[in-house]
């Protein structure tokens, strides 16, 4: 009988193409994935660290997760846990102090040490170290039957922004190798794979190495979409987080000539205020934010942007915050995240002591969120009447309903059949419902 695994991921898109490439590697251990932690005889919870409710959240799936391992104990069974991800880099031995049920922790680059650790027994429970190897070379060829897939090409962070954990968790930056990363997609477009995302906590700082004909060269991120647009079957690139000091001319020119590369950016802010930008060690002010933005549609007038935003930084006054809500003014935000600050364990920014009191972090939290709300309704509305160009990639709720996504990322709906999926498709938009969009062909 065949070995059961459930996996919850939390957290961001990296997270998630971690979990895949988890279960790349279980798959030829004989696991087969399950949706009932309770029957499977292993769970992996893969965590973020990045605000203190993710974390949490952790803990009571974990304590949860100690009663069904007691039942099939019970039963002379037993249910392997598994804590991977940002949480297990940072507080490994907590966790295992905390709950004593846990099997293995193991951060996020070393979780290919899994199929091994689950091979032998009486292991050492925490591998939370940076190997010197790279987890890359140890995962099976990707297999999906996704229309667009996540590539991560870049991880880690050398930025430091004062508030934010992922240098600490995730590592200093490392890019992969160009080479690794057009096989990886390569083997994705063979699959029927048309859109890839790059993904990178720091995509625009991509310096990934290339080897071709002996000779050796380093190329940035412009130049190895490049190469990915030479690969024939994928017709969509996009990348994500990019960092407003690493927006380069070169990158923004690659927006203006080659139209693989969606018309989209989702470049983070944070605040609107030069005062708070520069106790979050951002390394920009707003008018450097606004510049980039105002440049970027000039190369192309049907750019969207998207951005993150933190409320109630320590120290945030109304004046600080007004700064915020002004640029929401100024910039035509297609979407947006905004949170509340959340201080983070040996992050600089949580020493500081001028908290915003939470009700203050809660109403500025729920002003900002309306405005950017009205903003993504605005856009949407835009396109009422209009064409948007559609990458359809399944089925949607209802029969014969499909779904795809725009050129800016937006969900739209149409009524066709099974034929359309993989088919990038001019679609005239007639209504916007929530924040999705229906059309037809
Ligand atoms: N508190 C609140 N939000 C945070 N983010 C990162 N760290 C924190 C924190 N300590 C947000 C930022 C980032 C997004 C991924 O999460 O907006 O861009
Ligand atoms: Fe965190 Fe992004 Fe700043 Fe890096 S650039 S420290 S990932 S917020």
């Amino acid at each position: 009988m065949s070995m059961l695994y459930h996996i919850k991921t939390y957290g961001c898109q990296m997270n998630h193409y971690d979990s895949e490439r988890i279960e790349d590697l279980l798959a030829p251990l004989g696991y087969k994935k399950s949706d009932r932690p309770e029957d499977s005889d292993l769970v992996i919870l893969n965590t973020c660290h990045i605000r203190e409710k993710a974390s949490e959240k952790m803990y009571s799936d974990l304590g949860r997760l100690s009663k069904y391992k007691e039942n099939k104990i019970k039963i002379g069974s037993d249910l392997k846990i598994v804590v991977t991800g940002c949480v297990a880099q940072a507080e490994g031995e907590q966790i295992i102090k905390r709950n004593r049920d846990v099997d293995f922790v193991l951060g996020p680059q070393s979780y290919h040490k899994i199929t091994e650790l689950l091979n032998k027994k009486n292991q050492e429970k925490l591998h939370n170290f940076f190997p010197k190897e790279s987890k890359f070379d140890y995962f099976p060829k990707t297999e999906t039957k996704n229309i667009s897939a996540f590539v991560t090409i870049q991880e880690g962070c050398d930025k430091f922004c004062s508030f934010c954990v992922v240098p600490y968790t995730r590592g200093p930056e490392f890019s992969r190798t160009v080479n690794e990363i057009v096989y990886e997609i390569k083997h994705l477009s063979n699959q029927g794979v048309r859109e890839v995302t790059l993904l990178g906590q720091n995509v625009s700082d991509y310096k990934g190495m290339y080897q071709k004909d002996g000779k050796l060269e380093k190329l940035d991120l412009s130049k190895l979409i490049d190469k990915i647009s030479d690969i024939d079957g994928i017709n969509r690139i996009r990348y994500i987080t990019s960092h407003p000091s690493d927006i380069s001319s070169k990158l923004i020119h690659e927006h203006k000539t080659n139209m693989k590369l969606m018309p989209y950016l989702h470049l983070p802010i944070q605040s609107g205020s030069d005062r708070i930008l520069k106790k979050m060690n951002r390394g920009y002010t707003q008018k450097n934010y606004v510049d980039i933005v105002t440049k970027i549609k000039e190369v192309r007038k049907d750019f969207a942007v998207t951005s993150d935003f933190i409320v109630g930084f320590p120290g945030e006054t109304d004046d600080d915050f007004l700064q915020t809500l002004n640029l929401t003014d100024k910039v035509d935000f297609a979407a947006s995240y905004s949170f509340k600050y959340s201080p983070r364990p040996g992050t600089p920014s949580s020493l500081l002591k001028d908290e915003v009191p939470e009700s203050v972090s809660n109403k500025r939290l729920q002003i900002l969120q309306k405005k950017l709300d009205e903003s993504q309704k605005k856009f949407n509305n835009s396109f009422v009447g209009k064409k948007l160009s559609v990458l359809f990639e399944k089925r949607g709720k209802k029969s014969n309903q499909f779904v795809g996504r725009s050129q800016y990322l937006q969900p739209v709906h149409v009524n066709s059949d099974e034929s359309i999926i993989g088919k990038i498709l001019d679609i005239k938009i007639n209504k916007v419902e929530a924040f999705s969009l229906h059309g037809e062909i």
